[in-house]
């Protein structure tokens, strides 16, 4: 980060003390070569033949990276292949029918498994039905479904027949829905009538009849029915019901059709916290194939194994790596439609036992929240099938970080923390777990035949040590191909920042700022935005937050900055959560004094505003700027894209009531 003088800061990232993988893991695991990352810059961009090579393709590729139009990167150009039958028929035609494909686990206790076999089956019959209503090749399909078997058939339907996907996550609202299939003009809309949350039915059907009412085009619509006489619902016109219309197909088959590598798998909204939405555009080779090698490489994902994560299919996370990436490894993917904290918070645990899940993956939002609820609750179940643990979205500091490995992983697995977007399509920095040492709070180094830097604001390498803005600087496969709104957008949004187009020198700025160290790891520590002016000085929220989040008994902490009352100073406002167990008198000292030897006086929150909850982003990110607003007494706006709108108003009463 730039200091005023062009220099970054040079107080160290917060990260705990390295650690080895453990020898048990490094043997089995996917990857084990300690001298990947040379062999891929060596022989690149031909290394990512690696990733390529785990599809099946109908027509071989002839160039692996076409950077003729850069930064409109293409890669694999010449191949043809079809998503759905990589992630599905391929695994059938290998002897694989009966392998479980998805292991569902409903919100009310429900459970349900699809082989590959079934899976063949259901996709092919949805193809089918969705032919009948017209959909052709390259038509956006929007799906607008929570998590249910027939989101992922539907996309897997929609990747069958060329068209691609939009899913919009089921918790946006009807304005969210109307926006996106606006924006992309979308005839098809896939929905339900309603979904539970918590224990009550939800009518998700009267949402989607708002949206459509406020679109100009035709939609023709099809509704799954998961509330039965829960939610009883009349279909209106241009309107079929999922389970009728797959009858109506029962037995049918549908030819794959035959992508270019480059033609657009799907469509995926930024979930943003300002700004017009962002309809990231990815394809259908370079996506498949980086997401397939993550899988691998990374997560470390076999076919054997029963493999969980626990976001949500409406997002990135859930596309690349409950759907798209298990699959295409032909893996048993746990699906979970519930809360990690309903009937009880031992939820998760629970279906980890009862499945043996050999590795999971979730958000560090989630990790604090189990350390928040305390031990107790994995405690009771019998953990040990786990071999992996990830995390993903947000930093996660050494405490939380020390907390998983110690409670849910037995002290024993590796926790990869990896680095990406959903304009990355798949993880670019991250351990390789069967190699590289962990350092917890530092994501790890970017992977093989990803080039990372972090610059200051002129775009020169920082030194070990400082802090910059994030940078990569080759293109990889899982890139974004473009924005649906325009080229235009996609080149002012990511590269004219730190590209230079005269000497063809592209450069994506990810929009995070970042601190690399002497082995070359980095440590993310947020969005740019998040960044607070104190004296002058550029103090990260990131790094603030990890200060207090280290001393015990606080599970999570936001902090902000808020105009002093002469108004030309900034002053550090924080909000803070505790353990159970704990409470704000306990800590505040603690706060105080950890925060300024960490680093520094100028750093120390002016005020501490102690509060049950964050207020979270449905994808689980902090509302930084909400508190921000907070803090500084403004007008809130809306607050419908909260999960937890209702912490606002405690929030505001703790405040003034001090
Ligand atoms: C932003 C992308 C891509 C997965 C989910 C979110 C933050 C992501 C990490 C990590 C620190 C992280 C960044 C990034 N982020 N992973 N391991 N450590 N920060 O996708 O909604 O597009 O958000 O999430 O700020 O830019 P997204």
């Amino acid at each position: 980060m730039d200091d005023g003088n062009g220099r970054g800061r040079t107080h160290p990232a917060p990260t705990g003390s390295p650690r080895d993988p453990p020898a048990s893991f490094a043997e089995q695991a996917t990857v084990s070569n300690g001298g990947i990352h040379e062999e891929f810059d060596a022989n690149w961009p031909d290394c990512w033949d690696r990733a390529a090579e785990l599809l099946s393709w109908i027509e071989p590729y002839d160039t692996v990276l076409d950077d003729e139009d850069a930064p409109f990167y293409r890669w694999f150009t010449g191949g043809k292949l079809n998503a759905a039958a990589n992630c599905v028929d391929r695994h059938v035609e290998q002897g694989r029918k009966t392998h479980t494909a998805i292991r569902w686990e409903g919100k009310r206790g429900e459970r349900a498994t699809y082989t590959y076999q079934d899976l063949y089956v259901a996709i092919n019959e949805i193809a089918a039905g969705l032919r009948e209503l017209g959909v052709e090749t390259d038509d956006v399909v929007t799906i607008y479904l929570p998590m249910i078997p027939e989101l992922p058939i539907t996309m897997l339907a929609c990747a069958r027949i060329g068209a691609p996907h939009s899913v919009v996550f089921a918790g946006l609202s009807a304005d969210a829905l109307a926006t996106r299939m606006d924006a992309a003009e979308s005839e098809y809309l896939i929905t339900c009538d309603g979904y539970y949350r918590r224990g009550d039915a939800f009518n998700q059907k009267s949402k989607a009849d708002n949206a459509r009412l406020a679109l100009e085009q035709d939609v023709r619509t099809v509704v799954v029915d998961r509330l039965g006489e829960d939610l009883p619902h009349v279909l209106g016109d241009a309107e079929w019901d999922y389970h009728e219309l797959q009858a109506t197909h029962a037995g049918e088959t549908v030819e794959p059709v035959a992508r270019d590598a480059e033609d657009m798998l799907f469509l995926m909204y930024t979930s943003g916290t300002t700004g017009e939405p962002k309809g990231v555009v990815h394809t259908t080779g370079g996506y498949l194939s980086h997401v397939a090698w993550t899988s691998r490489a990374v997560l470390d994902i076999e076919p054997e194994d029963t493999y969980w994560c626990g976001a949500d299919i409406g997002w990135i996370t859930g596309h690349s790596y409950i759907v798209y990436g298990p699959l295409a490894l032909g893996t048993t993917t746990v699906m979970y439609e519930g809360t990690p904290d309903y009937p009880d918070r031992d939820r998760l645990w629970e279906i980890i036992d009862r499945n043996a899940v050999d590795v999971f993956y979730t958000a560090p939002t989630a990790v604090r929240a189990f350390m928040k609820w305390g031990a107790e609750y994995p405690g009771r179940y019998d953990l040990s099938s786990l071999r992996l643990l990830g995390t993903v979205g947000e930093p996660i500091s050494p405490r939380p970080w020390n907390w998983y490995r110690e409670h849910v992983g037995g002290g024993e697995c590796p926790i990869v923390d990896t680095w990406w977007q959903t304009e990355t399509g798949a993880i670019l920095v991250s351990t390789l777990p069967g190699v590289d040492e962990m350092k917890p709070g530092a994501s790890g180094r970017p992977l093989p035949g990803i080039d990372a830097q972090v610059v200051d604001a002129d775009g020169t390498p920082v030194a070990a040590g400082d802090t910059g803005y994030l940078t990569i600087t080759r293109p990889w496969p899982g890139m974004a191909r473009t924005l649906y709104d325009g080229d235009e957008r996609f080149v002012r949004e990511y590269w004219e920042r730190f590209s230079d187009p005269d000497t063809d020198d592209w450069n994506y700025f990810s929009g995070d700022t970042a601190c690399l160290d002497e082995d070359g790891y980095i440590t993310v520590l947020g969005r740019v935005d998040d960044v607070i002016s104190v004296e002058g000085k550029q103090l990260s929220s990131m790094e603030i937050e990890s200060a207090i989040t280290s001393v015990d008994g606080i599970a999570e902490a936001a902090v902000v900055g808020r105009s002093s009352d002469s108004g030309d100073e900034t002053d550090i406002y924080a909000y803070v959560s505790t353990e159970r167990g704990y409470d704000g008198t306990d800590v505040r000292a603690s706060i105080v004094g950890n925060v300024e030897s960490v680093i520094g006086e100028a750093a120390v929150p002016r005020d501490i505003v102690f509060t049950p909850e964050l207020p979270k982003t449905r994808s689980g990110k902090i509302m930084r700027r909400l508190l921000e607003d907070i803090a500084n007494g403004e007008s809130l706006g809306d607050t419908s894209a909260l999960r937890n709108p209702e912490i606002v108003g405690e929030i505001q009463a703790e405040r003034d009531g001090r």
